[in-house]
């Protein structure tokens, strides 16, 4: 199948979403974001999470083919998240997934949802996904990856704690902003002096490229009580310069070491306007060549897992119905390992 069109479920945390991937092009992609749902406990509530996926996947499958124009009979795959994530909302999807392709007669890809996002950046590059260097950024992961080829993933970083959203997510909540803090503290951060509150950077050089952002966190928590007036911007700045001066350092640093002259960039906190401004930048500084993430794809969406499942389905490789849900996924397993 050289120009597949796949429909594809995103369900693993507490975005519900559907996408329609014709070969490397987006044809729509939708999402019924829980975001109002979790606000009031300040976090994703599993239970609720699972629920909400069950009550939205059906219209939302129904309004992507309307929207579309698609007619089912006519897609040639289908494709869910199968992890990592929680465990009862990933069910929802990938059962979803499986029940269509079974109605349908269809080929089914379980897609790791890290893949993914890997991935993503090279939604619109004509020669599709390159040897480079990937920085996967989101609420819940931080890592560095050396993608050698399509299902051919290398780690070389990732967080020893906190991820980087849920260090934005956590400081947010310090500074009294509602959840999601991401893109609170960008917004915030935009009307801030990032020098005004020097803040650790946990960076030790050389080919350490682990992340630590817990210090960072409890740093600001110990000076919030030290602080009056009206600081919030310039703190919001200063933390969100912190973040992204480690994420763009060691991002380069890693490409350096592994003779990669492209960078990708995904995942939530990849949106940040001061991360992209940055990273494009210094990525233009040494030479490298950078893909970002499109902004519309950069939190959880099914148009990068249909992209994923494009790439795979192109290597034949085609899962059965028996591959299972898993919460812990490794990236490196991208089949049903
Ligand atoms: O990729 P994503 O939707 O979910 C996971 O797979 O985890 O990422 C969500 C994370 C949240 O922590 C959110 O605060 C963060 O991405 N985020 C941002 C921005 N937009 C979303 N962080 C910093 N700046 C933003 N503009
Ligand atoms: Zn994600």
């Amino acid at each position: 199948m050289s120009r597949p069109l796949i429909l594809a479920i995103e369900t693993s945390c507490d975005e519900t979403a559907v996408a329609l991937v014709h070969g490397n092009d987006l044809v729509t992609s939708e999402v019924a974001s829980q975001t109002a749902l979790h606000q009031p406990f300040g976090g994703v509530v599993p239970e609720a999470a699972s629920r909400s996926h069950l009550a939205k996947i059906k219209p939302l499958l129904d309004r992507t083919l309307a929207t579309a124009g698609v007619a089912p009979g006519a897609i040639d795959a289908v494709a869910a998240t199968r992890g990592p994530g929680l465990l009862t909302a990933l069910l929802v999807g990938l059962a979803a997934g499986k029940g269509l392709a079974i109605g349908l007669n269809r080929p089914f890809i379980g897609v790791n949802h890290l893949e993914g996002h890997l991935l993503s950046p090279f939604f619109d590059a004509a020669a599709g996904p390159v040897r480079s260097v990937g920085l996967v950024v989101s609420g819940g992961h931080t890592l560095l990856v050396l993608l050698e080829k399509v299902g051919d993933y290398r780690l070389v970083g990732r967080t020893v704690d906190d991820a980087a959203g849920e260090a934005f997510d956590k400081v947010a909540r310090l500074i009294g902003l509602p959840y999601p803090g991401g893109p609170e503290i960008d917004r915030l951060a935009r009307k801030g002096d990032p020098t005004r509150y020097r803040l650790p950077r946990s960076m030790p050089g050389g080919s350490n490229f682990q992340f630590s952002f817990s210090g960072l966190k409890t740093a600001v928590r110990y000076l919030l009580p030290q602080l009056s007036g009206d600081f919030q911007a310039d703190l919001a700045a200063s933390f969100q310069e912190a973040v992204v001066d480690v994420l763009v350092r060691k991002t380069l640093a890693a490409a350096r070491a592994h003779n990669c002259e492209v960078v990708g960039v995904s995942g939530g906190v990849s949106c940040n306007s001061r991360l992209r401004d940055r990273m494009e930048k210094a990525c233009a500084a040494a030479g490298v060549t950078l893909n970002l993430a499109r902004t519309d794809l950069t939190t959880d969406n099914a148009a990068m897992i249909g992209f994923a499942a494009v790439q795979r389905l192109q290597q034949g490789l085609i899962d059965d119905l028996g591959v299972d849900a898993d919460p812990s996924l490794p990236l490196t397993v991208t089949g049903n390992g």
